[in-house]
């Protein structure tokens, strides 16, 4: 384990049956029906490559980049989408991949936008929730794990852009963001 991390909170093995799950239950749950991914950019990207090898269903894979402008923007759902929505929202089953949520807002708004286009139906699959610091009403229909209110980094989660390629989630010390 690296110096700047203070535990190893989901090992890649721990991780790959919990994905495998995920799949598996999401393929049951939308058997009849081929729903369209949609990848919120970065951190989902390796979630999401591997939670689909798990989908024994026809996907449709799409990816959303989307940009925090602050607390306050997020909040008053003013979420701003980095690249166009070049894809059909309306009358699609929708599964937005998250990688982790946190306050809240950022999948809020993103939801509240993506049901203006009336989608058949809408659901959040996120690999990590912190449910003790939500600020707004908002569940994951599909979690991977509960995480502790601590900063994690790894399969896909960055600090300032690092650790994105662990295939490991870690606790990164406080020391080393704060
Ligand atoms: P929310 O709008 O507060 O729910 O923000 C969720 C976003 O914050 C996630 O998509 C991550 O990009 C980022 N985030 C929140 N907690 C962590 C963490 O522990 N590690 C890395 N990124 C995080
Ligand atoms: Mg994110």
């Amino acid at each position: 384990m690296k110096d700047e991390f203070s535990e190893i909170l989901f090992t890649d093995e721990q991780i790959q049956q919990r994905v495998k799950e995920l799949g598996a239950q999401i393929t049951e749950d939308y058997c009849d029906i081929k729903p369209t991914l949609v990848g919120i950019l970065k951190g989902c990207f390796v979630f999401l490559a591997d939670l689909a090898r798990c989908i024994d269903l026809e996907c449709d894979i799409r990816f959303l980049q989307v940009s925090s402008y602050g607390f306050m923007s997020v909040s008053s759902g003013n979420v701003k989408i980095g690249n166009e929505m070049d894809f059909e929202i309306e009358g699609r089953d929708i599964i937005l991949i998250e990688d982790i949520l946190d306050s809240g807002f950022t999948m809020m708004a993103l939801r509240n936008l993506l049901m203006k286009n009336t989608p058949a139906s809408l659901k959040v699959c996120s690999l990590l929730d912190k449910p003790m610091r939500r600020k707004v009403q908002i569940a994951p229909d599909y979690l991977g794990f509960e995480c502790p209110d601590e900063f994690v980094v790894g399969y896909g989660l960055d600090f300032s852009e690092r650790y994105r390629n662990l295939p490991y989630i870690a606790v990164l010390k406080p020391e080393i963001y704060g």
